[in-house]
């Protein structure tokens, strides 16, 4: 090709499952089909720049993170150019200058994988439509999230807004398991939904996501739990088309506590939640039920929690964040967030 340097640069978000995708197979295929709001405000921004060189037989980079090296993701990266090597054999023809950064603070227990999978994948997109002009859009967009899974199964699903599924569903028309697809039947119910994030925990998580899917074999309840996700998304598609809020929140909490169930049921079995994450569940509750505002909860694999609620309803639900709920965030912090429509190129 003819390309002899060329220079890019992504912006994409980290998402929430609203059912979750717990247990992989090879190659990161999912045991069960998941689906996610994707975020607006935290972010990775990575730029690419590539420049031919002489030999192409191994793959070379530098990488920044928030200006400064750093080895741990130089090791990731590294295993995912080898991953992804054979859909694009022109990596190995340049060297990179990959510089990246994120929106939301570096320990702030968020995983950044999934947002920054997709930055980095989405850059890759753009060097190989540099070198071949005539790839369509949807190609483009596909193989991005096909290359991000690749990176970190949940990262398919940061590439596009605002609602994701990914993994193949009956009900779901063109999902994939080896790709993120966009579902764009949303009720304006859920416009602009929000989504503000409480750090109870912002250290690094005990058990790797990696080491959590992998317990799903074996697990005495895989079976079931697969089984239930596909259902799951059976009615969260039909909720999400309809509006209706009251049955949108029965799922996603109740995919929440199942997700930690099912770490907790595993061998070894573990923990994520913290006692204030706990804490924080039962305020919603009484809130909701003593308000009828209609606030609920999401977890990640970790203690934070994510909740989620209309636009309408915004200022009371901040109000009540403040007064009842910072007091169980580490050093009182929160993140605020809302659906959002995926990378962006800059
Ligand atoms: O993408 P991974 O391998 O880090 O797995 C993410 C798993 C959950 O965040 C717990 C659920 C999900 O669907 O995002």
């Amino acid at each position: 090709n003819s390309i002899e340097s060329a220079s890019f640069e992504w912006s994409a978000p980290s998402n929430i499952a609203l059912v979750k995708y717990w247990g992989k197979k090879e190659n990161q295929i999912p045991a069960n089909p998941s689906i996610s709001f994707t975020l607006n405000n935290c972010k990775t921004i990575t730029k690419l720049e590539a420049v031919k060189k002489a030999e192409n037989n191994s793959f070379s980079f530098d990488l920044l993170f928030e200006g400064k090296p750093k080895e741990d993701f130089k090791t990731k990266i590294q295993k995912f150019f080898e991953r992804i090597e054979k859909y694009c054999p022109f990596l190995k023809e340049y060297h990179f200058k990959i510089d990246t950064q994120n929106t939301f603070p570096h320990s702030s227990g968020i995983a950044s994988s999934a947002s920054g999978m997709a930055a980095l994948a989405m850059n890759i997109m753009s060097l190989e439509k540099a070198i071949n002009p005539t790839i369509s859009d949807d190609y483009f967009y596909s193989k991005a999230s096909f290359l991000a899974r690749l990176g970190s199964g949940s990262a398919c699903r940061s590439v596009k807004g605002e609602v994701v599924v990914w993994g193949n569903h009956a009900e779901i028309k063109g999902s994939s398991d080896l790709f993120g697809v966009e579902f764009s039947e949303m009720h304006s119910n859920f416009k602009n939904y929000q989504d503000t994030i409480l750090l109870v925990d912002k250290g690094e998580k005990q058990v790797s996501s990696t080491v959590g899917h992998d317990l799903m074999h074996n697990h005495p309840y895989a079976e079931r739990r697969f089984a239930q996700a596909h259902e799951n998304l059976s009615k969260i598609k039909a909720i999400l088309s309809s509006g209706n809020v009251a049955e949108f929140i029965k799922i996603v909490e109740s995919e929440a506590l199942t997700l930690h169930a099912m770490m907790m049921t595993s061998m070894p079995y573990f923990i994520l939640m913290k006692p204030n994450t706990l804490e924080i569940i039962n305020k919603i509750w009484k809130f909701r039920n003593e308000t009828q505002i209609p606030v609920s909860f999401t977890l990640d694999a970790g203690a934070n929690v994510h909740v989620l609620y209309p636009e309408n309803v915004k200022e009371n639900v901040l109000q009540f964040i403040q007064d009842e709920l910072v007091e169980f965030c580490q050093k009182g912090h929160y993140i605020c967030d809302q659906i959002g429509n995926g990378a962006n190129q800059l």
